[in-house]
């Protein structure tokens, strides 16, 4: 058994996680729970990245500090995490007691080893806002060019590269003010003097041939001091024995992977040692995008090195995510942020798409809507989960217990054998192969059984015996194909085990056959993709028009839910029957539009998409939502409701909502990744 830790990129508490989080730690999930299935140990740590000049002035722009900041972030960042079934061993913060201690243990090491040097750097300084300005919080207009409006860095324009101080008509972006020009006392990293170390490093097999090659530009350039303090105000870690100064972010946020180790050391009575100790012999593996190398492969490895800790086994790199072709836009709708995507559709089918495209190397990849609805109803739906759903009618009609032998123990073994290839697939990161050779297994035993047509043989009931073997045989081919998948598609895999009677907890799984046994009733594992609900995932400026988290319901408010057209509780009604109540066509409906009624002050006009077709329906919510509030929102309507005519227009249907105490009205709405059109049952 291998010990392995992995941490994927912490991703900054000052906003939602998007569609590039997602895929990182989709990424970085499936990789652990292959190794996972392989036997080994394999943890994996996460934290917010919480510190530094944007998050100080975020917070004072929303009037809340920065703890209050990140503390919401958190939240949020932790359950769309959750949501989309990525697995951490520990979610952290870098504003943690723990990160701090390792944060100085760090430093005062580098510092008593000399690694530490102090130079007075000139600096942009903000005389209204009294702080020191980073390149980007200095604007103006770009010397070479005359391009206005360009960052204190780069020109965006022309590309040129500059000093703050070069740029003409330089204004400060925090108060608008010319920047003047301020010296200050830095501390800083020594780099250079790691440089033997991290070019033997690089080639020890860390790094990816092409990321190698990145690095020898980089030596070829030379390396660098790294500065490593800020001035006050800063929010941050005081830098010991330097008051007035902190810690730059980039330097405690990778040891964030360390205090989040340490968190669930303490937390577990694990040895935190045994990870990150110079002597350790677990494995420590950082996935990132390719965006953040130069901190992963040289300051990282050369920080631990210097503080007397190991050095990572490898760091994965991997390219940005377009959608559509393009750069993920707030303008253009493809910035897409996972739970906008969580709103809509179910978690598996993006881990899907993603791991139908990622490979080892550090390319773009593209997310084309289209072909993500494609692959998953067509692979996932159409192929995989046919196979279970077809046989398993045909074994629950025969008594619902697997045959005791297999009519193709050769095909048994054909598929069950591949598990060493695909278990290395998944751990090279050629998750695409690995896919497509997956779906080509599957096509396969759909083969098989479309050449032995059970439903034909099921006709003649001298052939029950035949009925058996060939859904026998099957059902065990899908058990090889979802535990195949099962990194990829944890949930279904679940489900998958408890239809089979065992779960899915290693690739060996698969060397032997089920047979005999009993069968769970079987339960639709997964159901197509609407393109029209995929469609709504890029609509410009997509999550400003996206309505808040729903009000909570109050309890007292939830005893009866009743129709929001009519305005006012009903008293406790007679009892029903369930065939009474199964004549009542509940759908999630989702609201397409919404708009005022004129000369109705209770009513909303909605445009609603009930799975199959839009209507309007006049619900009496206006009181306690606005328009906007509801685009985009998924509800619960009456979809067989006689249809009403108004005095403004044909109702076509009832939304509910619960209200009766007084305080208001509240839309009952679908847990997430409810789809208009399915039914209430
Ligand atoms: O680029 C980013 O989003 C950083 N927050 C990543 C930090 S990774 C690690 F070093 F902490
Ligand atoms: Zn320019």
């Amino acid at each position: 058994m291998r010990r392995i830790l992995v941490t994927s990129a912490l991703p900054y508490a000052n906003g939602p996680l998007h569609f590039g989080h997602i895929l990182e730690a989709v990424q970085t999930d499936i990789w652990a729970r292959s190794l996972r299935l392989a036997g080994h140990e394999c943890i994996y740590v996460c934290a917010d990245d919480t510190h530094g000049t944007p998050m100080m002035l975020k917070a004072q722009a929303e009037g809340v500090t920065p703890e209050e900041l990140i503390a919401g972030v958190e939240a949020e960042h932790r359950s769309t995490y959750r949501d989309f079934m990525v697995e951490h061993a520990q979610f952290h913060s870098t504003h943690s007691a723990e990160n701090r201690e390792m944060t100085e243990k760090i430093y005062l090491t580098l510092e008593k080893a000399g690694y530490i040097a102090k130079r007075t750097i000139r600096q942009a300084y903000d005389a209204q806002a009294q702080m020191f300005l980073p390149d980007r919080y200095v604007k103006g207009t770009c010397p070479r060019c005359a391009a206005k409006d360009q960052y204190g860095d780069s020109c965006e324009s022309c590309g040129a590269t500059y000093t703050p101080s070069e740029l003409i008509d330089a204004v400060s972006v925090v108060s608008g003010t010319p920047p003047v020009e301020r010296d200050s006392e830095h501390l800083f990293f020594r780099l250079d003097a790691f440089e033997a170390m991290l070019r033997e490093w690089t080639r020890s097999g860390a790094l990816h041939p092409s990321v190698a090659n990145k690095l020898d530009e980089w030596f070829n350039a030379g390396l660098r001091d790294w500065d490593i303090s800020r001035d006050a105000p800063y929010f941050g870690f005081e830098i010991p024995g330097h008051p007035g100064k902190y810690f730059y972010v980039w330097l405690d946020a990778p040891i964030g992977y360390m205090g989040a180790s340490l968190a669930l050391a303490r937390r577990e009575g694990l040895d935190f040692d045994a990870w990150w100790g110079a002597a350790s012999t677990a494995e420590l593996h950082h996935f990132i995008g390719k965006d953040i190398l130069y901190f992963h492969t040289l300051f990282w490895p050369a920080v631990l090195t210097g503080a007397g800790y190991r050095r990572p086994t490898q760091v994965h790199a991997h390219g940005f995510l377009t959608v559509n072709g393009q750069k993920m836009s707030k303008s253009r709708g493809t910035f897409i942020t996972g739970r906008r995507y969580l709103d809509r559709l179910p978690p598996e089918a993006l881990r899907y798409y993603f791991a139908a495209k990622l490979d080892a190397g550090i390319d773009d990849m593209d997310l084309s809507l289209d072909d993500f609805v494609n692959r998953f109803n067509s692979d996932v739906v159409g192929k995989l989960v046919n196979i279970a759903s077809r046989c398993a009618g045909f074994i629950a009609r025969g008594g619902g217990t697997l045959a005791a032998q297999l009519p193709e123990p050769a095909l048994y073994e054909e598929f069950s054998t591949q598990r060493a290839r695909i278990a290395a697939l998944y751990e090279a990161r050629d998750f695409a192969t690995a896919i497509r050779e997956i779906a080509a297994l599957a096509d396969r035993a759909n083969q098989y059984i479309d050449a032995q047509k059970p439903w034909n043989l099921a006709k003649d009931p001298a052939r029950a015996a035949d009925v058996s073997a060939v859904c026998t045989q099957g059902i065990n081919l899908f058990r090889v194909l979802i535990t195949y998948l099962a990194p990829v598609l944890p949930a279904m895999a679940e489900n998958a085990g408890r239809f089979l009677g065992q779960p899915i907890r290693h690739w060996d799984d698969v060397a032997a056959p089920l047979l005999g046994t009993t069968l769970a009733t079987y339960e639709p594992l997964a159901t197509r993709l609407d393109p029209k609900v995929v469609a709504t995932l890029i609509e410009p400026d997509a999550d400003a028009a996206a309505a808040p988290a729903p009000a909570p319901a109050k309890a007292a408010a939830t005893k009866a839910a009743i129709p929001a057209a009519a305005a006012t509780p009903s008293a406790a009604a007679a009892e029903i029957t369930v065939d009474e109540f199964a004549r009542i066509e509940l759908r999630v409906a989702r609201v397409v539009a919404a708009e005022y009624v004129e000369g109705a002050d209770k009513l909303l006009k909605l445009t609603v998409d009930v799975g199959t077709e839009q209507r309007t329906v006049f619900a009496g919510i206006r009181s306690a939502y606005t328009p906007e509030q509801l685009v985009d929102r998924h509800v619960l309507v009456v979809a067989n409701l006689k249809p009403r005519k108004m005095r403004f227009g044909l109702s076509q249907g009832m939304v509910l909502a619960a209200s009766g105490d007084g305080t208001g009205v509240f839309l009952v709405a679908p847990d997430s990744g409810a789809v208009a059109g399915m039914r209430v049952q």
